[in-house]
């Protein structure tokens, strides 16, 4: 099974880049931008990794984000977790950024995009791989402020395939942001959202009818709301789980209670993902891996997750149909 799951394609859609900082970059960059992150060494801070919850992890997040100023800073961040996964097989990501991070420390929008952007084109040439860029509002500001996000993001539109929702969730329903979204829905951009984190069904049921999501980010908390679980099994919007992301952040006591494979046997729209890698405790691979044996998943499960990342995956036909003969392809020589 391990050798089956690492070799086979796969598509992520569902990661923080900012999340995929690992300690050893985070303290380069702080010395190469001469910045002190309170922490004496990478296995003090990795020490620090030990969440009570969805704020604990959000603090010391944005406090690393410190250490990002700079173009190459960006790329530095991007190109390293997209050189990383493509060692887990990972043909296709689709990658968050939450502007407001950077703006209200005074970065602007060129140096986060240009930086970000370059090491998408690189991945694309050196590594074969495509990639989507989703901005994200940080749901503890106000909707002005994601407004504004907004509007400085659009010079270069261009650039992005759709706009997210993330940060604290409990107090922040998605209804606060209905005005932004059928904003973005009208510039033709893709929605997605978290909820069903750390908020309960009812912040997934508004998710779907307020801001009219084209994937939920998490979502696994659905499960409290039967009626809504038939319904995701009949509309199929998609669900992008981060099995190793929930356990760390106690969204769930052990990965063996974990919800997924009860909604992906529920007939939902299940996709597999890393949110956090650098934080959570692994890259794709793990989050397979460690799934697949606490919760018992077939081969065939495994095939369905990765097919339902192929399906849900912002790409025109074209790519969505490589995608899915690569994986396919892969299937059949397993046997
Ligand atoms: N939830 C909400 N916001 C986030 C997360 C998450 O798991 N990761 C980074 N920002
Ligand atoms: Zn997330």
């Amino acid at each position: 099974m391990r050798r089956l799951v690492e070799g086979m394609p796969k598509v992520e859609l569902h990661m923080h880049l900012e999340g995929s900082l690992e300690p050893e970059l985070l303290f380069a960059l702080a010395r190469r931008n001469d910045i002190d992150i309170g922490f004496a060494s990478e296995d003090s801070l990795r020490a620090a990794y030990d969440f009570a919850n969805l704020q604990s992890f959000l603090d010391i997040y944005y406090a690393g984000l410190r250490v990002l100023l700079h173009e190459r800073d960006f790329h530095d961040m991007a190109w390293s977790y997209l050189r990383r996964v493509r060692e887990d097989n990972v043909l296709h990501a689709e990658v968050f950024l939450a502007p407001q991070a950077h703006l209200r420390r005074g970065i602007s929008v060129r140096t986060m995009f240009d930086g970000v952007r370059g090491a998408m084109e690189r991945a694309r040439g050196e590594l074969g791989m495509t990639t989507g860029l989703i901005l994200v509002f940080q749901r503890q500001f106000s909707e002005e402020e994601a407004f504004e996000s907004l509007r400085a993001s659009e010079p270069f539109a261009d650039r992005v395939v759709g706009f997210g929702l993330g940060g604290a969730e409990v107090g922040n329903r998605p209804g606060k942001f209905a005005r932004v979204f059928a904003e973005c829905r009208a510039q033709g951009f893709r929605i997605v959202a978290h909820a069903g984190e750390e908020g309960g069904a009812d912040y997934v049921r508004e998710t779907v009818e307020v801001l009219g999501v084209d994937r939920i980010d998490h979502g696994v908390r659905c499960e409290e709301d039967p009626a809504l679980v038939r319904e995701l099994a009949e509309s199929r919007i998609p669900l992008t789980v981060c099995p190793l992301s929930n356990l760390k952040l106690k969204v769930v006591r052990r990965l063996e209670d974990h919800a997924m494979a009860r909604l992906l046997r529920a007939g939902l729209a299940v996709t597999m993902n890393s949110d956090d890698p650098s934080y959570f405790g692994g890259y794709m691979n793990d989050n397979y891996l460690a799934t697949q044996a606490a919760l018992g998943l077939t081969r065939e499960e495994i095939r369905e997750i990765a097919r339902n990342g192929v399906a849900a995956a912002f790409v025109d036909a074209r790519r969505r149909a490589e995608l899915s003969r690569m994986l396919e392809d892969y299937w059949a020589k397993a046997g």
